[in-house]
């Protein structure tokens, strides 16, 4: 009898969906992976591979307990294929088929958008682990830099739990798909990875953490949506990548947390009370409220352009189909078809901004970002909130979707943070009060300076409460020259 439930270490590729048994699947599989190690070094964290980072490695699929911490060089990290078990007599829960039996081999009439959805998501993982892979050279402390290779190592495992849904349901499509998830580059010019977002720099920690918090929570969103999936190997891969993903959404949250925490509590100690004296604020060695809002400003906008058009066919072919639900689908109170209903989208009408109510159906792109901007909102007033404690005059805001966009109904307008809309002169005058001009950036690199030393941090960011597995903040979680 399988143990679908302990992770099975014999293979060469740890596993609890038999790969043992299933030979050709375990042989592409075996055939992928020296790529995707020659990708690990040449596009994963630069200068630390062979390093022993403290790292989390997924032991079982119980939510319970399912992951075990020890030191590991990072080419050497299990990455494994674990999908949550799967669950008796599930059904397909939206779309035409609503009430089938939830599909265990692709449906032929779907196969196309489905290995389209898979690619897609395919796609994100490892380009945030090439945006991510200079940071290690600059980390605040060796607690950080040790959460920044556990998301790099997660989404490289990510990476894996869709290649194996593209070699055991796809055939050859699915291997060629494989191989080119390791080909294209993020911000490549002539390779780039499939999103906008995940072509973009990450130049430094503050960013980092803003990229965890919006665009790993964007990840989340996604998996959440795929997890509903009629597909049941999809839903039950989502569904454990989600375990995962609540770290690095963590990691994001925290980390903003901690800077706005030292910042408040550098200006209290040198008795500055106005958050926009930036020239005092900045010779103390913390970033200023203000530029954080900036940096927040950057990375809100791009992620809400990760979730497409508001109105899109695809979007309700996707759901028609059953391959992709919404968020919660399942405890939503209504018909789970939307063939009647209808959706407020935020659209530009005689060049104002107004609600229009759009078929329920192609408006789920909208409903999934309205759902995650929500998300959003309560991490930020949890930030504010350490800004209010420390009695600091300053909110935090997330701006107004029209603000900044590339892509959907306001890719073509300019708008404030408060969604005031704005000529092209206005915007070009305005813009590096909304956005880190260059010389925030200079002063944000400035400060990137690395801490190696166990237990020290740097003077930018507070230590955290608690470390990770019950370990204090003073243990060696990286022992970079081993
Ligand atoms: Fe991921
Ligand atoms: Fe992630």
């Amino acid at each position: 009898m399988l143990d679908l439930i302990n992770v099975d270490y014999s293979t060469q590729i740890p596993n609890n969906v038999g790969l043992a048994e299933d030979r050709q699947v375990l042989r592409g599989l075996e055939r992928w992976h020296p790529g995707y190690l020659d990708w690990w070094k040449d596009m994963g964290p630069e200068g630390f591979q062979e390093s022993l980072v403290y790292l989390r490695t997924a032991v079982s699929v119980d939510p319970k307990g399912w992951a075990k911490f020890d030191y590991v060089r990072m080419p050497e990290y299990r990455w494994g294929v674990l999908l949550a078990p799967q669950e008796e007599g599930r059904k397909v829960n939206f779309g035409q088929h609503i009430g089938e039996p939830a599909w265990q081999e692709v449906p032929g009439e779907y196969r196309a958008m489905l290995r389209r959805l898979i690619v897609i998501q395919g796609d994100t993982e490892p380009a945030s682990v090439e945006q991510q892979r200079h940071l290690g050279k600059t980390a605040p402390s060796l607690y950080d830099m040790r959460n920044l290779f556990q998301v790099n190592v997660e989404e490289g495992r990510h990476l894996w739990a869709m290649v194996y849904l593209l070699h055991k349901y796809f055939g050859r499509d699915g291997r060629e798909e494989a191989e080119e998830l390791l080909r294209r580059r993020s911000g490549d010019a002539d390779h780039p990875r499939m999103l906008g977002a995940f072509n973009e720099a990450t130049p430094d920690w503050l960013s980092f953490f803003m990229f965890t918090f919006f665009t790993d929570r964007d990840g989340k969103m996604q998996l959440e949506s795929l997890a509903q999936s009629g597909f049941d190997p999809l839903s039950r891969t989502c569904r454990f990548m989600l375990t995962e993903e609540a770290h690095h959404m963590f990691v994001g949250e925290t980390g903003v947390g901690r800077v706005i925490e030292r910042t408040c509590k550098a200006m209290k100690e040198a008795g500055i009370e106005d958050p926009n004296d930036l020239t005092k604020i900045r010779a103390l060695g913390v970033i200023d409220l203000p530029t954080v809002q900036k940096k927040l400003n950057t990375h809100y906008p791009l992620t809400l352009d990760l979730f497409g058009s508001e109105i899109s066919t695809n979007a309700a072919n996707f759901y028609n189909a059953g391959l992709k639900g919404r968020f919660e689908e399942t405890k939503i109170d209504d018909d789970h078809r939307l063939t009647e209903s209808t959706y407020p989208v935020l659209k530009l009408v005689n060049g104002e901004i107004r609600n229009v109510d759009e078929p329920a159906l192609t408006a789920l792109n909208m409903r999934l970002r309205d759902d995650y901007t929500n998300d959003c909102a309560k991490g930020v007033e949890r930030w504010n909130k350490i800004i209010a404690k420390e009695g600091v005059n300053f909110r935090l805001e997330l701006p107004h979707v029209a603000f900044n966009r590339q892509i959907g109904e306001f890719r073509d307008v300019h708008a404030t943070p408060s969604g005031v809309l704005l000529s092209d002169g206005d915007w070009a005058k305005a813009r590096d009060s909304y956005l880190p001009s260059s010389s925030d950036g200079e002063f944000i690199e400035s400060l990137m300076q690395p801490q190696t030393e166990p237990g020290k941090y740097a003077g930018w960011i507070a230590p955290p409460r608690i470390g990770i597995d019950s370990k204090s903040g003073e243990f060696e979680y990286v022992k970079i020259h081993e």
